[in-house]
């Protein structure tokens, strides 16, 4: 039988987790490999909060990497009392890409998340005048908010609020999960969507059964089917709101265990753009998949999409259980299946 390939522009992951020190060593090339830019999330545990940690952020990664077609790109971390001045320089100066709202005690290190929406107004300003991007977490935390419910709940809480007050701001609902959320995005102008590929492969019975599988674990949590149908039919009909953001968010085996510890987060980098393509090719919407991968982003970033291509070939392949380095151990995604697209290198 006749191999079948597909030849793209060079993607860009535009939500992803490096995080820093050894695990940034042990996770680097996964997303490296093949990316052209990725957006590197600020959690870390000691937040980008500054443009000096931002550049040092920055640097740190750029010295891991290997290949020279790949670009870091990192927001600011907003936070309750932001140095406002010191975000506007950075802001101005492209030092940070754009900024990102965590609501706090919402995932991994948002302990100095935003805890009131109208604390962040003045950063919100300033990204409204230098035309540049809020990427949100799109989940509100609350006692009586059933962890289901959260994007919704943020949706008409917090975000509705946030688009009536600054409706020329630019806003990304990040690993956007329910079909409500995705419906939101697609009505609304200025709002666009990274979707990852866990949320359109899992739904929560992966991770809610008997007993809870932490490596499914992580935030927003996966949810029904009908969630992943809709998330599946924005991606892949090549609709400009809707990009790739695999939210590849490596933590050692060690925190993905039910011993209240687990940390939320799906390790896909070793696979995202392969898993991408098999649910295109499942969907039979191949065709699409560079709209999503490697147009649609930057459009919405108002950038130019990479100009060299990568080409992906339909080849049945398994990945090893683990990503180690070092004493790091860290579970891969979809290393028990065969994947069906392999990267031709
Ligand atoms: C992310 C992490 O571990 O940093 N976890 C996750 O489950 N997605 C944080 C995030 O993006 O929510
Ligand atoms: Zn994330």
């Amino acid at each position: 039988m006749k191999n079948i390939n597909l030849t793209i522009y060079r993607p860009d992951d535009w939500h992803v987790h490096l995080r820093e020190g050894e695990l940034l060593n042990a996770v680097i090339n996964s997303t490296a490999r093949f990316n052209g830019r990725c957006i590197a999330m600020p959690n870390l545990e000691n937040p980008i909060t500054t443009t000096k940690n931002c550049l040092d952020y920055k640097n740190n990664i750029l010295k891991k990497v290997k290949v020279s077609y790949f670009e870091p790109l990192i927001p600011c971390y907003l936070t309750d009392n932001i140095d406002i001045n010191d975000f506007k320089n950075g802001i101005k100066n492209n030092i940070f890409f754009g900024a990102k709202l965590y609501p706090v005690n919402a995932t991994t290190n948002s302990k100095k998340g935003v805890t009131a929406i109208d604390k962040i107004f003045p950063s919100l300003e300033v990204l409204s005048t230098y035309n540049k991007p809020l990427l949100i977490h799109g989940e509100k935390i609350g006692k009586n908010i059933n962890i289901f419910d959260r994007e919704k709940y943020f949706i008409d809480d917090e975000l509705k609020k946030i688009i009536s007050f600054f409706p020329n701001l630019k806003i990304v609902l990040e690993h956007v999960s329910t079909k409500y959320g995705a419906d939101f995005v697609n009505q609304t102008k200025n709002l666009a969507a990274t979707i990852t590929p866990h949320h359109m492969i899992l739904t929560k019975k992966d991770v809610f059964n008997d007993e809870i599988n932490c490596h499914n674990y992580c935030m927003p949590v996966v949810k029904e089917q009908k969630d992943l149908r809709s998330l599946r039919e924005y991606a892949c009909s090549g609709n400009e709101s809707f990009f790739i953001g695999t939210d590849s968010a490596p933590h050692q085996i060690i925190y993905k265990q039910n011993d209240g510890n687990l940390k939320p987060g799906i390790f896909s980098a070793p696979c995202s753009l392969e898993l991408y393509a098999q649910i295109f090719d499942e969907e039979n919407s191949l065709q699409n998949l560079e709209r999503f991968s490697s147009l649609n982003g930057p459009k919405f970033y108002g950038m130019t999409h990479n100009k060299d291509k990568i080409t992906l070939i339909k080849k049945e392949w398994k990945l090893e259980e683990f990503t180690t380095y070092k004493d790091i151990k860290i579970k891969n995604f979809y290393s028990d299946k065969y994947l069906k697209w392999q990267i031709l290198n």
